[in-house]
């Protein structure tokens, strides 16, 4: 069993992956581990959708890209701005040519809800990284939008994307990236 300060160590958002795909086995495992994660009033709002076909993966890349862009156009203070020479680029693909995606949502009226997913979110990466496999939240990814896509997902009118996680075997894991001291307003004994 991994430690878990060493587990915390390892896990590291991956951005380049081995071309060979994770057992449905495993997933199921990871889905079942992250549903621990606690949710305000024990909701468990989270949903998940698993894609492990490229063609659907590059799909939704391409998708997510062009609805970011609309979005910049329409709103041109929106967070995707510093992004938008990658969303151009026809070859940058959003979720880094990863075997498998999951996506985990929960319902758009259910306040609470992006909350409980993150931490679902958080279960699942470092369940993952107990596995040693590499995973990466990827926020570029959740613009989906067009109404048959998400149908064929199985998404709801309703439901809303909040955590878009690639997972598969890293090629490479990268150093851990800097962290500041944590800002502790008051410590009050
Ligand atoms: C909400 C959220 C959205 C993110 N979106 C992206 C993304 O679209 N693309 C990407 O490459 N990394 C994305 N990341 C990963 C962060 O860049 C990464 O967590 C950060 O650089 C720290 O690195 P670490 O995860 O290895 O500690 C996202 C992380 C979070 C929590």
């Amino acid at each position: 069993m991994i430690d878990f300060q060493e587990l915390l160590a390892r896990r590291r958002s991956v951005r380049q992956y081995e071309d060979r795909p994770v057992a449905p086995d495993i997933i199921h495992e990871l889905l079942r581990e992250c549903t621990l994660a606690p949710s305000a009033g024990n909701t468990q709002p989270w949903r998940f959708v698993v894609v492990q076909n490229r063609e659907w993966l590059r799909r939704l890349s391409d998708h997510s890209k062009a609805c970011l862009l609309a979005r910049i156009e329409a709103h041109p203070n929106h967070f995707a701005l510093r992004y938008e020479a990658y969303l151009r680029d026809p070859d940058f693909n959003v979720f880094y040519d990863a075997p498998c995606l999951i996506l985990i949502a929960c319902p758009k009226a259910l306040k609470t809800g992006p909350l409980d997913v993150a931490l679902a979110a958080a279960y699942f990466m470092l369940g993952a990284a107990a596995r040693g496999l590499g995973s990466c939240w990827i926020g570029l990814g959740a613009c989906i939008e067009a109404p048959d896509i998400r149908a064929e997902l199985g998404l709801t009118p309703g439901d809303q994307v909040v955590a878009p996680l690639i997972l598969g075997y890293p090629r490479e894991v990268p150093a851990t990236p800097e962290r500041n001291a944590p800002q502790i307003l008051k410590f009050i004994n």
